[in-house]
């Protein structure tokens, strides 16, 4: 009997270890198949280092971010309490480093500190960690270029990003130097916001979003904060003369908040004057990437007529924090994106994740590719017409392939987990609705 069962273990062993050699032979068949006219690059975002991150017994001081609550399950590469250990951060640029998909760049959207009280931080610590993290980026890719965005919590404190430079501007101006222009730079230690060309034709805006963000009282009642929605219309309309494509990255998303109703990230009067430029300067913007909610979702702008005509990203954290009352959270992401080198097109999403259960009970970081987005949903990329008739595959009742997508939005973190009635209803207005009055028209 015990025999058997041993038998019966080991062959599922075997099958398990085939079905893994297989996965990566299928992998490097589909890699060797990248046409020479696709590029690629790496999408990081939400990294929220936690320095007191540490096993101990008492689980109530593992991590400050936890703010007092009792870590889960704490292990080696963290909690689903707390935010990132170093370690879990290492661990992820490793594995970018060594699958090494020969990326041309970096994009990283920002929320480099941890979440926890303002008197728990200050200037310096904020300055510190962005420090700490620009410089574990540069140790691992001394090579690529990275361009990065500011998050709310790259200040201090928290979310009050300011409309004129200050101590944490000049110092991000002092520590991207090595990444962006002179030019880039000027705007930068303003604003928090810039512009630098990426290729030929393909220039890159990095917005200070966080400007727009309802909590940030800097900005109440400023009809064009940092005059960034001025430098924006004229950066957009000097690339549609200059026939450039443009990626705009920023850390708060656009739009509205997917997990629950009537919510947008931003302002609503800042929304929709953002909405609006996006809408008019749509046939350049090829490309829009955010973090800030945590979760892996997609939006769709369509045009006052309804045509689908920009695609918009919201990437997964490498954080996996969820506070106490939250009842799900998002399992440790990046993603690697390929784009058309013709036309700076978005083809695919290739996202990776860690099961941070498994890898804190093997103790090993089992970085792996989650999904790709063209084989997962069947769709052959990801233009605004692809995801837009993605969508409308999610609406049908019992959509086997919104269930995946939601299990995506949490990055895997519980396969049993089922998004039914009006919590779809949210997901999939929100993916297609960015204005107030579409939006509000969803729920009609
Ligand atoms: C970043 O901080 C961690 C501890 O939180 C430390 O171990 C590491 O050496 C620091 N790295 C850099 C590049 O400053
Ligand atoms: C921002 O303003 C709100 C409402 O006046 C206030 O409750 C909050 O404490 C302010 N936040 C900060 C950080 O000043
Ligand atoms: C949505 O929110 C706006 C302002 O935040 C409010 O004016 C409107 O009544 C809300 N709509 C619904 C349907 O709740
Ligand atoms: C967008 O374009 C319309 C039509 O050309 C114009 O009336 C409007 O002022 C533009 N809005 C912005 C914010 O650029
Ligand atoms: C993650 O790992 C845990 C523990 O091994 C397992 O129970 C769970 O099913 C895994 N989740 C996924 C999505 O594989
Ligand atoms: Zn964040
Ligand atoms: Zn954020």
């Amino acid at each position: 009997m015990k025999g058997l069962v041993s038998c019966a273990l080991n062959f599922v062993a075997m099958l398990l270890a085939l079905s893994v050699v297989c996965l990566s032979l299928a992998e490097a068949l589909y890699l060797r198949s990248f046409p020479e006219q696709e590029g690629q690059f790496w999408h990081i975002t939400d990294l929220h280092l936690d320095p007191t991150y540490h096993i101990t017994d008492d689980h109530t001081k593992v991590c400050f971010s936890s703010k007092g609550f009792p870590a889960k399950n704490p292990g080696v590469f963290g909690d689903y309490m707390c935010d990132s250990p170093y370690l879990l951060i290492q661990s992820a640029f490793d594995y970018m480093k060594n699958v090494d998909l020969q990326p041309k760049f970096i994009i990283w959207t920002g929320d480099s500190p941890p979440h926890v009280p303002p008197e728990e931080l200050s200037t310096d610590i904020v300055i510190n960690v962005i420090r700490n993290m620009t410089n574990t980026i540069q140790a691992f890719f001394p090579d690529l270029q990275v361009y990065p965005a500011l998050g709310n919590h790259d200040y201090w404190p928290q979310d009050q990003l300011p409309v004129s430079t200050n101590k944490i501007y000049e110092a991000v101006t002092e520590l991207w130097k090595p990444w962006l222009t002179p030019e880039a730079l000027k705007t930068l230690i303003k604003g928090g916001f810039y512009s630098q060309m990426i290729d030929q034709n393909l220039r890159i805006i990095s917005l200070n979003t966080n400007l727009y963000y309802s909590p940030n009282n800097e900005t109440l009642g400023l009809p064009d904060p940092a005059g960034q929605f001025e430098w924006l219309e004229e950066v957009l309309q000097a690339s549609l003369k200059n026939n450039e494509k443009v990626y705009i990255i920023a850390h708060v998303p656009v739009g509205y908040l997917p997990f629950t109703i009537n919510t947008t990230a931003m302002r609503e009067n800042f929304n929709e004057k953002l909405v609006e430029i996006f809408r008019n300067y749509s046939s350049i913007i090829v490309g829009q990437f955010f973090g800030h909610t945590h979760r892996d979702s997609i939006m769709v702008l369509h045009d006052t007529e309804g045509n689908p005509v920009n695609s918009l990203f919201v990437a997964p954290a490498v954080t996996p924090i969820k506070n106490f009352y939250e009842l799900q959270t998002n399992n440790p992401g990046f993603r690697l994106y390929k784009y058309n080198l013709a036309d700076y097109t978005l083809l695919d999403i290739w996202q990776y994740y860690m099961n941070l259960t498994e890898a804190n009970e093997q103790k090993k970081p089992d970085w792996k590719l989650e999904y790709i987005m063209t084989k997962d949903f069947n769709i052959n990329d990801l233009q605004p017409k692809s995801l837009h008739d993605l969508v409308k595959q999610f609406e049908k009742p019992q959509s086997q392939e919104f269930q995946k997508y939601y299990r995506n939005f949490i990055v895997s973190y519980d396969q049993h987990i089922v998004c039914e009635g009006i919590c779809k209803r949210e997901q999939v207005c929100a993916i297609q609705f960015l204005d107030y009055e579409s939006y509000t028209n969803c729920f009609r």
